[in-house]
């Protein structure tokens, strides 16, 4: 059981705030994935957390208990970094024993834990080697499982995999969401910057930006639902394409949205969420987006392809929109391949179409818009 409440935390280095008083519950046996920018204060957090570093204000809160002013060896939280700091001249065996020797635990338990660790991480057979005699992920597994004899109640990972190559991640990635799943109760706290384990390992993400929480959600929750435009581009990959027009209502008394481009767009806007004249912003991501035959009518948008990329299963177009000058993604699926200098015509779902307003707050939407841009 670990239930965790961070209380308007305030981190201040000197005279520069870089945590703007964050809120947030964990709940027990949680899998919560920290993402944002560079700098915008996740590893702060993080060492906040296991009092590596002090806070500034706000309460640290594990279980009912506030831990602001304990030690951090007795918080019951084992981090684990991306430099995997493992002691060089002492084998994997002792390095996972070594924090609990110091905490005075008998040779019988260090060596049941050690074991124990060992054995869910599949580094039995290391025991005995040298960290220079072990791979990257091996090396990382060894930082995990210095952190797992420690039996903790919570566990912070500070992007453990980006060190890794391109197969091990994904590999150690998988290792990690076992591991979860051996420890029903450990509450995780988890730093990436890679989409892909954020969306696979998250049971809620958190995006931050500039040491403030942007949204809280499941990893569906944000990918379906950007409470707005800087989440809208963070979450998905490549990211959600953005245009911009103007709000107007047309002669039924529908809210419509007429885009720089010059395509009109029904977006089912609530009527008290936008006011005729407001500049608002139009997000449809790569992989949303429809290409359309000769015969599509309605909303539809046209553009010149500028570049492919052929990834395989799928080609990532990067089109000229016409009337706009700006660049629009397409995610492309299927056996059709494309050539720079094609014209094409695209369109996307009204389901699939985001609203902004002035201020990049998403827009809420009737859940069933009446005009929906057709399709080809
Ligand atoms: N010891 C320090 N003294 C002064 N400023 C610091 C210190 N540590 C971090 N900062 C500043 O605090 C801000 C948040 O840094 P932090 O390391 O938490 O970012 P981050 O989100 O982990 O970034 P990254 O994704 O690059 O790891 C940054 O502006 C950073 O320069
Ligand atoms: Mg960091």
């Amino acid at each position: 059981m670990a239930d965790l409440s961070l209380r308007n935390i305030r981190k201040s280095y000197a005279n520069l705030e870089v945590l703007h008083g964050i809120d947030l519950d964990i709940k027990s046996g949680e899998f919560v994935v920290f993402v944002g920018p560079s700098g915008c204060g996740k590893s702060t957090l993080l060492r906040s957390i296991a009092g590596l570093e002090t806070i500034t204000s706000g309460d640290l809160i594990i279980d009912g208990e506030r831990i602001n002013n304990v030690a951090p060896s007795k918080r019951g939280i084992s981090m684990v970094f991306q430099s995997y700091a493992l002691y060089p001249h002492m084998t994997v065996y002792e390095n996972m024993a070594f924090g609990l020797r110091i905490a005075g635990l008998s040779k019988a338990e260090v060596d049941k834990r050690v074991r124990n660790a060992a054995g869910i991480l599949q580094l039995d057979n290391y025991l005995q080697r040298l960290p220079k005699a072990l791979s990257g992920g091996q090396r990382q597994r060894v930082a995990i499982g210095r952190a797992i004899v420690r039996d903790p109640r919570v566990f912070l990972f500070d992007e453990p995999l980006s060190n890794l190559d391109a197969a091990l991640r994904v590999a150690t990635r998988i290792e990690i969401a076992k591991l979860k799943q051996s420890m029903p109760d450990v509450t995780m706290i988890y730093v990436t910057h890679d989409q892909v384990e954020a969306m696979t390992l998250a049971d809620r993400i958190v995006v931050f930006k500039d040491g403030y929480i942007e949204q809280v959600g499941t990893p569906i929750e944000l990918y379906r639902n950007p409470a707005n435009l800087f989440v809208a581009q963070f979450i998905g990959s490549p990211a959600m394409n953005i245009l911009e027009g103007k709000a107007e209502k047309d002669p039924t008394g529908s809210m419509k949205c007429i885009l720089d481009c010059g395509v009109a767009l029904d977006l089912g806007l609530l009527p008290d969420g936008v006011s005729v004249g407001d500049r608002v912003s139009v997000g449809i991501r790569p992989e949303n987006t429809q290409i359309a035959d000769a015969r599509a009518n309605g909303a539809v948008f046209t553009g010149t392809i500028d570049f492919v990329e052929h990834l395989g299963e799928v080609q990532i177009l990067y089109v000229d929109l016409a009337g706009s000058g700006r660049k629009y993604l397409i995610k492309a699926y299927g056996e059709r391949s494309y050539a720079r200098m094609d014209r094409i015509r695209f369109t996307a779902r009204a389901q699939d179409i985001h609203a902004f307003d002035v201020n990049g707050a998403a827009i809420a939407k009737r859940v069933s818009p009446v005009g929906e841009p057709t399709f080809g």
